[in-house]
This record gives structure tokens, C-alpha cells and sequence, in this order.
């Protein structure tokens, strides 16, 4: 009995020095600093290219949802254009409180300072301008040259705005995952194209859908410990729990794949799809940016059909994708 006391007191001092020293081991290695490549990219300065910038920020990369503040959702949702000095509020139990930064051109307290190249890199390898990992909420990184610099000279052009935005408050889970490097910047997987063509191609809609309008990360389940993607691709089920950000509302996305049986799309026509888009938001507290893809041109949304259309169908049953308030998310 009394050998049995002493093993257990010693394997629980064990454990608590094993906690301890990771616990260190976190609280000091979570903020590491990152390299990436700074990519040669200068900001384009053309009317045109401007107007393209203009397009893709306020349309299919719907900057303009994110970089706002918390009090002009609202605003944005009934249709004022509001600038993106930042501050949006992403509370994620655990993992922490993330803010959107302030891109207007304000020089203390938007991107008036950072540079070209530093902005680049940002968006295409989630480097932040101060070599940390970013929270990986813009999935652009193959955005092809001419667009990036299409959209960076359309954030030079806006009027400053002075916001100040207060940094990231990582959880405790948010750190480890930056410690273990499961949270670490990851650049784009081959070489972006330096120009893509807009055309109705299913090329296009591939480039609209996985590039440039962060569609395949909402609508691919993601294992919600370790914040990866572990459902087929495009299949939904992207579980979006309430928050003040959908008011209470909880979401499931929906299968984009043309299974006949189970895919929201199975018995949409091109002309439906298109005006299912051009309608609008139809769910409050949607986190799917409707406002920003109501501005979609129908060369896109052809594109985006066409592309999704031609995907291997997946079997995946979403057998609802709003909830009300109180009601909680079905365990998957
Ligand atoms: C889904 C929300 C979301 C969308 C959409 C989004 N952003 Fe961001 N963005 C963020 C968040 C969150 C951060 C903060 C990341 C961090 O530092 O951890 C950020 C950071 C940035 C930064 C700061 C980089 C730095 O060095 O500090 C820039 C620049 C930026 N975004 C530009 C854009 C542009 C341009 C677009 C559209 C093409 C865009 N964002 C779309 C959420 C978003
Ligand atoms: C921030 C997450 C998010 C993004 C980004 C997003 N979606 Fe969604 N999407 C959802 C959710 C959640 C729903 C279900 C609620 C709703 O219908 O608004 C949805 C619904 C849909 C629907 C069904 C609408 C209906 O009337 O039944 C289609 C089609 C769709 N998304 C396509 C897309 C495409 C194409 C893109 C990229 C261009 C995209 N989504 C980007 C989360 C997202």
C-alpha cells in the first residue's frame, strides 16, 4: 500500500512538471517570428487596374466585409459603403479574439506605411508587415500578380481613415497551436499565374472558387480542435456556431458539389444560380458575404457555375443549414 502511495505521488509530480514545462514552453514560443519571400509586386496606378482592384475587393475577395468595424455590419448589410478602417471582432472560445486591421492608407494607423511588397506577402504567404503568423482568415494565396496589384493600388486609392485597431488576444488553444506550429503561415501550394484570363471557363470559376473567393474553406468541414480541413473538398458542412457576428444564428454550409441527391446546386439552373447571387443576403447572420457577391457580373458567376457543376459529386448530406437562437449545431 504504501509503495503504491509513493508511485502515484511521484508519477503525479511527474505530470505536473510535464504540464509545467509545457505550459513554458507555450507561453513562450507561441508569438515566433516568420520568413516568407516578399513577392515583386508593385501597386498598379492605372484607372483600369484600379477599377478591377475596386471589383475584386468589393466583390469575390470581399475585403470590404471583413476590414470593417463591429458597428457598420449593419450598415453594410443595407447596402452603405463603409470604409475599411477595421476592428471586426472574431471571438472563437479558446483559440482567442481576432481583429480585422484598418487597410485604409492612414499612415499611423492603417497601411499608409507599409509597403508594396510587405502587403504582398501578407495576402499571398499570411507573413504579417511584422514577420508573424497571421490567423488564417484570407485564403488568397495564388490571387495572380495582376490581381494582387490590381487590389492593392484599389486599397492606395481609398481615403484614409484613422481607426486604431487593438491587436489579436490569443487564447490559451490559440497559442499552442502557434507553439506546435499547427497554427503557422502557409504560402500558396504552386506558383500563382501571373494573369488569368476573366472568361466563363470552368479555368476561371477553378481560380474564382479556391483563390479568390474563399468559398472552398466555408463550404469543407474543418475539424474544429485543430482548425484543418478534414471533409471533402467543397462538400459543406463548415460549422459556423453563434456569435454576435450571426446573431445568434447558427450555420452549416451547404454541399457544392452537383451530387443529385444531396448538393444545394443539384437542381439549379445557370440563370437560378445567377440569381440566387444577384438576390442577395436571405439569412440574417449568414457569415457567407451576400453583399459583397451581390456584386458579382455574370461572366463570374458563369464561371463559378460552371466550375462547380463539373466537380466529382460527393455524397454529403446537410440536411439543414440554419438554426435559430438556443438551437445548438448537430455533433458531426
Ligand atoms: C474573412 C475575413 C477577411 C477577409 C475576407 C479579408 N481579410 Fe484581410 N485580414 C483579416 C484578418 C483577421 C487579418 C489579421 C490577420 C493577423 O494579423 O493575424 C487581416 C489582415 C490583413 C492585412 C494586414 C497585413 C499585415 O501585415 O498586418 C491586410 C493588408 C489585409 N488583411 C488585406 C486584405 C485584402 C486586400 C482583402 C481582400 C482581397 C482581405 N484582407 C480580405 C480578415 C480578412
Ligand atoms: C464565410 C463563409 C462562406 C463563404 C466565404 C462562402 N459561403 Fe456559401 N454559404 C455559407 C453558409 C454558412 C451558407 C448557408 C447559409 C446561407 O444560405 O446564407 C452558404 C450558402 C451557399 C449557397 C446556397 C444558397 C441557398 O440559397 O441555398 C450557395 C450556392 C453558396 N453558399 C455558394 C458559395 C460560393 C460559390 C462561394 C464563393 C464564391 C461561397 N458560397 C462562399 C458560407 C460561406
Amino acid at each position: 500500500m504504501k509503495t503504491f502511495v509513493k508511485i502515484l505521488k511521484w508519477t503525479g509530480l511527474v505530470l505536473l512538471i510535464v504540464i509545467a514545462g509545457l505550459v513554458l514552453f507555450i507561453q513562450f514560443s507561441w508569438n515566433r517570428d516568420y520568413e516568407a519571400p516578399f513577392p515583386e509586386i508593385a501597386a498598379a496606378t492605372d484607372s483600369a487596374s484600379i477599377a478591377r482592384g475596386a471589383y475584386l475587393a468589393n466583390g469575390i475577395s470581399h475585403c470590404n466585409t471583413c476590414h470593417i468595424p463591429n458597428d457598420k455590419i449593419d450598415a453594410l448589410v443595407a447596402g452603405e459603403k463603409v470604409p475599411m478602417s477595421g476592428g471586426l471582432e472574431f471571438e472563437i472560445p479558446g483559440f482567442g479574439t481576432f481583429r480585422t486591421p484598418n487597410i485604409t492608407p492612414d499612415a499611423e494607423t492603417g497601411i499608409g506605411k507599409l509597403s508594396d511588397a510587405e502587403i504582398a506577402r501578407a495576402i499571398r504567404y499570411g507573413v504579417s508587415h511584422k514577420g508573424k503568423a497571421m490567423v488564417p482568415f484570407m485564403s488568397f494565396q495564388g490571387m495572380s500578380d495582376t490581381d494582387l496589384a490590381c487590389v492593392i493600388g484599389y486599397l492606395r486609392s481609398l481615403e484614409p481613415v484613422s481607426h486604431k485597431v487593438e491587436d489579436h488576444e490569443f487564447g490559451f488553444i490559440g497559442k499552442a497551436l502557434l507553439a506546435f506550429g499547427l497554427m503557422k503561415p502557409v504560402g500558396p501550394k504552386d506558383t500563382p499565374e501571373k494573369f488569368v484570363e476573366p472568361d466563363t471557363t470552368e479555368a476561371y470559376g477553378r481560380y474564382l472558387v479556391y483563390q479568390m473567393g474563399n468559398c472552398q474553406p466555408c463550404h469543407t468541414e474543418v475539424d474544429m480542435a485543430t482548425m484543418q480541413p478534414k471533409g471533402p473538398e467543397l462538400a459543406g458542412k463548415g460549422a459556423f456556431p453563434a456569435d454576435k457576428l450571426t446573431k445568434g444564428y447558427s450555420f452549416l454550409s451547404p454541399n457544392l458539389t452537383p451530387d443529385p441527391e444531396t448538393g444545394v446546386l443539384a437542381d439549379w439552373t445557370e440563370t437560378h444560380f445567377i440569381e440566387r447571387f444577384k438576390q442577395g443576403r436571405v439569412h440574417e447572420g449568414s457569415p457567407m458575404p451576400w453583399e459583397s457577391f451581390q456584386n458579382l457580373e455574370e461572366l463570374e458567376l458563369k464561371a463559378i457555375y460552371r466550375f462547380l457543376m463539373a466537380q466529382k459529386p460527393v455524397k454529403n448530406a446537410v440536411e439543414k443549414t440554419v438554426f435559430e437562437p438556443g438551437e445548438s449545431l448537430p455533433r458531426s
